[in-house]
């Protein structure tokens, strides 16, 4: 049939469980919040709309869902705001005159679940066309069942109704096959029973999991589809079930990348989030974190303590222990650390090595350019084969504005050169020790003292 797709996430709840001042959604699993998670997923199915019902923090949540995904899926929210949370059947109710202008099918979760596969929805959708249904939904089956709601069936097996745990009589509350909360609804279907829900229940709410009943009792077919793996589907309570379900995406993440060839040496100390790339044959040493839009090539190899945020890393690359790499690119052939801080915008051309106790921002070093030790640059240009000495500092910052450096290629800063900003050190040339160089050092030139005068031409 493949009839249109639409979603809708339901994401209006405070999470009173979180204890926190934060709405649920916004709480994240590695670098993105729960909510960034399901909608990456939602888009996976590739959706006319994707109905989002906000209303704690609605702001916060529009603005992390929109920055979640890319300007052509973003384009495909709507934001329906439930400003007083009267159970999710009011939050669905509330989305009604926007799904109203929607066609095809509806596919209904809630922002909490944020390991569930796109193939899991696709699985559900496939099952509600197959059985033109006007709602399937999937069930799930845990012994000793946590207070999810329970499916209730007649004697042949067929279903009957959702029943929350709260509503339950002892007899129902045995039941072990459970609701996990994902729906997929004819959308006119959806329309109709949704007026007839009311909040005569434990909580005084509009519970969604009566519509499934509502419908049967209006002859339409309803389905479900059975889930082995109930994790997956788990939604976010409490904070221990966050910590618990980042670990499972985080063991899922490793095991990616340990498949496509990359070796973890330690997979419960590395933390590596889902948006990363790494190619073959690199190998990632124990408690290594690697956060955000972050690429590492083939062949590198990274070393215990460091972390790496949205850092770019060509093939054959070494991050030596304890670094804190930010923003930065390493074009490939490079050795950095131990003890680098690449603060941010740091790039290095191949070959280009830093070392340790070296602290850069807004920095490039040309190829097989070096600053092995002690040294900060900053708003540094820094041509070819260049050498930093020992101790070298730019003086960016004059306490107003921040001021360039350039070197040229060839050149050598002798140890504890100062670098007084803006200034231009010419190709070719070689600083003294302890130089502090106040302008700028035509091609060519030795340099040195305080401030540095050249000393004589050292080349034509
Ligand atoms: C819900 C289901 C239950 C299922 C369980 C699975 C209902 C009535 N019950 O219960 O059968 O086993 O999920 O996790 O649906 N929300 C709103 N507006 C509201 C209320 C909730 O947007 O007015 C959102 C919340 O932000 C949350 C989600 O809906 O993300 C689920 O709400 P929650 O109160 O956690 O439902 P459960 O009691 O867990
Ligand atoms: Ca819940």
């Amino acid at each position: 049939m493949n009839s249109p797709i639409n979603v809708l996430i339901l994401a209006a709840g405070l999470g009173t469980r979180m204890k926190s001042d934060q709405a649920k959604v916004l709480h994240k699993i590695g670098s993105r919040p729960l909510i960034a998670h399901v909608l990456r997923t939602a888009a996976q199915l590739d959706p006319e709309n994707i109905f989002v019902v906000v209303g704690h923090q609605a702001d916060k949540v529009e603005q992390a869902a929109l920055a979640s995904l890319d300007a052509a899926t973003a384009e495909k929210l709507r934001f329906v705001l439930q400003a007083e949370q009267r159970g999710t059947g009011h939050a669905v109710k509330c989305a009604s005159e926007a799904i109203k202008q929607a066609s095809g099918l509806l596919v209904v979760f809630y922002g909490d679940t944020p390991a569930v596969k796109a193939e899991t929805l696709r699985k559900l959708i496939a099952e509600h066309e197959r059985g033109r249904h006007a709602a399937t939904l999937i069930t799930i089956r845990i012994e000793d069942p946590p207070a999810y709601g329970r499916i209730v069936r007649d004697a042949q097996g067929n279903f009957l109704k959702i029943v929350e745990e709260r509503d339950c009589s002892p007899d129902q509350r045995a039941i072990t096959e459970l609701n996990p909360g994902f729906y997929c609804f004819d959308i006119p279907a959806l329309l109709a029973a949704l007026k007839k829900l009311t909040p005569h229940n434990a909580q005084g709410e509009y519970y969604l999991t009566d519509v499934p009943q509502h419908l049967l009792e209006a002859d339409l077919p309803v389905g479900t589809v059975f889930h082995q793996d109930a994790g997956e589907l788990d939604g976010i309570n409490t904070r221990i079930e966050l910590a618990a379900m980042w670990k499972r995406l985080r063991r899922e993440t490793l095991d990616r990348l340990m498949a496509s060839g990359v070796t973890i040496v330690d997979p419960d100390s590395t933390y590596i989030d889902d948006s990363v790339e790494i190619g073959r044959d690199t190998v990632i040493h124990p408690q290594v974190v690697i956060e955000g839009d972050s690429r590492i090539g083939g062949n590198c190899e990274i070393h215990s303590w460091s972390r790496l945020v949205n850092v770019h890393i060509g093939d054959g690359c070494r991050v030596l222990n304890s670094c804190v790499l930010i923003n930065s690119r390493l074009a490939g052939r490079n050795s950095v650390g131990p003890f680098a801080h690449f603060r941010t915008e740091v790039e290095l051309a191949e070959e280009a090595n830093i070392g340790n106790f070296v602290e850069a921002k807004k920095s490039k070093l040309g190829r097989k350019s070096k600053s092995m030790h002690l040294t900060y640059l900053g708003d540094a240009t820094i041509g070819d084969r260049v050498n930093i000495g020992a101790g070298t500092i730019t003086c960016n910052y004059d306490g107003k504005n921040k001021n360039p450096t350039v070197i040229e290629d060839d050149v050598k800063i002798g140890s504890d050169t100062m670098l007084v900003a803006p200034v231009r050190v010419g190709q070719g040339s070689i600083s003294g020790a302890g130089s502090v160089i106040i302008k700028d050092v035509p091609p060519g030139s030795l340099v040195a003292g305080v401030p540095a005068q050249v000393k004589k031409k050292i080349k034509e």
